[in-house]
């Protein structure tokens, strides 16, 4: 399996410092940062675009930057992002006409493609895509908000997906979004996922090294 991957999510930092957020959670022991795009019309919220990503990558975050579209429709802005320094795009596939010409314009653009499912798609998405992806990303929550409460019916999800991805010969990661803290990543680990997204429970804490640590061993203790 991989190593474990922590990505802090940006939706819960403070948008008015974003630069020196990204900065102190990586300093912390973040390994990406996770950028939510919101587009009002995919979810029901609006976050940032790739000229803010761009903007962190002049402010000096060398780091990966792990986009997250929840956008319809994708390809325009995916390609946009690629453009702006991301490093990983994921899309949700029933936003996109063409999942596989998306999935092929992204890795043409220079970057890594995830697959995003929210807690109710089914993984029959993955028949005719999972060979080409570098990533899954499962929602643990439905998309459009931080601070929401893990839901537990996408831990037989996540036993699946890691069922698929370890028949295939290249490694794939498998992320689980939403919910993630202390008490729930374990869960997700010792099912399978091995990349987790968290956003209040690093930026909502006072001490985000210390919440990264916690979130480390709660990994170690279930995955083991
Ligand atoms: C929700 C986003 C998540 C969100 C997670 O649509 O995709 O990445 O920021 O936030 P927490 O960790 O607070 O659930
Ligand atoms: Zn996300």
């Amino acid at each position: 399996m991989n190593a474990p991957v922590i990505a802090a999510s940006i939706l819960a930092a403070d948008f008015a410092r974003l630069g020196e957020e990204a900065e102190r959670v990586l300093a912390a022991g973040a390994d990406w940062i996770h950028f939510d795009v919101m587009d009002q019309h995919y979810v029901p919220n609006l976050t940032v675009g790739p000229m803010v990503c761009a903007a962190l990558r002049r402010f000096g975050i060398r780091a990966p930057i792990d986009v997250h579209l929840m956008v319809e429709p994708v390809d325009a802005l995916a390609l946009a992002f690629a453009e702006a320094g991301a490093d990983l795009i994921s899309f949700h596939p029933e936003a996109s006409r063409h999942p596989h010409r998306t999935v092929q314009a992204i890795r043409r653009a220079g970057c890594q493609v995830g697959l995003a499912l929210n807690p109710a798609t089914p993984l029959s998405w993955l028949d005719h895509l999972l060979e080409e992806l570098d990533l899954v990303l499962l929602m643990s929550v439905d998309p459009g908000f931080g601070g929401q409460s893990f839901l537990p019916m996408v831990l037989p999800k996540i036993r699946a997906v890691r069922a698929r991805i370890e028949t295939l010969r290249r490694p794939v990661r498998l992320e689980v979004d939403g919910g993630i803290k202390a008490d729930t990543v374990g869960e997700a680990a010792a099912a399978g996922a091995d990349t987790f997204v968290a956003g209040t429970a690093i930026f909502g804490a006072p001490d985000y090294a210390a919440a990264i640590a916690g979130l480390r061993a709660a990994i170690a203790a279930g995955a083991g």
